[in-house]
């Protein structure tokens, strides 16, 4: 059981996205838990203002110090309070990481899915507008992590996507134990192609050797798909590929 925390100002779109299909339904199985906390619902000013001009000028609106930490320590609160009540049960006592996504973090990668889905609670902490004040991202943030080298407009996609890749590696996830492990990027390799029902599709045939049924030969063939693919489509992978398997 892996606990997802999103702290956001647009709740309903996290949860909307992530409440869907696989992820969806490993939360309904209680594989993981994912909560969405609204940031608005900490503030202490009355009339539920979370953003403010940013000091030096410059344009639009910066997230708030006081609601962003509020709404950190409540949920810190609440993991600290349940991982006692379980008490000698939970190998995890350290801290619980505050991921901030942002396109100033390190690029997320699969090793850091994997890595990440050791944890038993992750805190993401998505910002909005031009960001949030520094000061409580110095206070709380553990990690600064970025889907790519581009800018979005908010936190809520660059954390669901973090989300759905580290879910899936949560055991009882995904129904086949093993497709989290021989998909893509397994070995570091693109995936082999795939091929369903019928045996010819518009004159184009399933290669002979999947019909076989010979499973060593399957194997070997799929091994060699990927390698070629991994060859001809990501040259950068696929030298990393060579250089790791050199090194065993
Ligand atoms: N917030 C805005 N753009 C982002 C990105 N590329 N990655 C993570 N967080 C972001």
């Amino acid at each position: 059981m892996m606990n997802f925390y999103i702290l956001t100002l647009f709740p309903e779109m996290v949860l909307q996205g992530l409440n869907t299909s696989i992820i969806g339904r490993a939360a309904e199985k209680g594989c993981i838990s994912i909560e969405a906390v609204n940031i608005r619902d900490y503030t202490l000013d009355r009339h539920g203002k979370v953003d403010d001009y940013t000091y030096g000028g410059g344009a639009g609106m910066l997230m708030q110090a006081q609601p962003v930490y509020d709404a950190c320590m409540a949920v810190r609160e609440r993991i600290a309070a349940r991982r006692q009540e379980s008490g000698a049960r939970t190998e995890q006592n350290g801290r619980v990481r505050v991921i901030y996504v942002t396109p100033q973090g390190r690029t997320f990668h699969q090793d850091m899915a994997k890595e990440l889905a050791e944890e038993e609670d992750l805190i993401f902490l998505c910002g909005h507008y031009e960001g949030i004040d520094e000061r409580v991202l110095e206070e709380v943030v553990t990690d600064y992590v970025s889907i790519g080298d581009y800018v979005l407009t908010g936190g809520e996609l660059p954390a669901m996507v973090m989300t759905d890749a580290i879910a899936r590696l949560v055991p009882g996830v995904l129904h086949n134990d093993d497709s989290a492990v021989t998909e893509s990027f397994h070995d570091g390799l693109l995936e082999y192609p795939q091929y369903s029902r019928p045996e010819v599709w518009r004159g184009r045939r399933v290669p002979e050797v999947l019909l076989s049924g010979d499973h060593a030969r399957v194997e070997e063939w799929r091994l060699a798909q990927s390698v070629e693919r991994t060859k001809r489509l990501r040259p950068d992978l696929y030298e990393r590929y060579l250089s790791e398997r050199g090194t065993v």
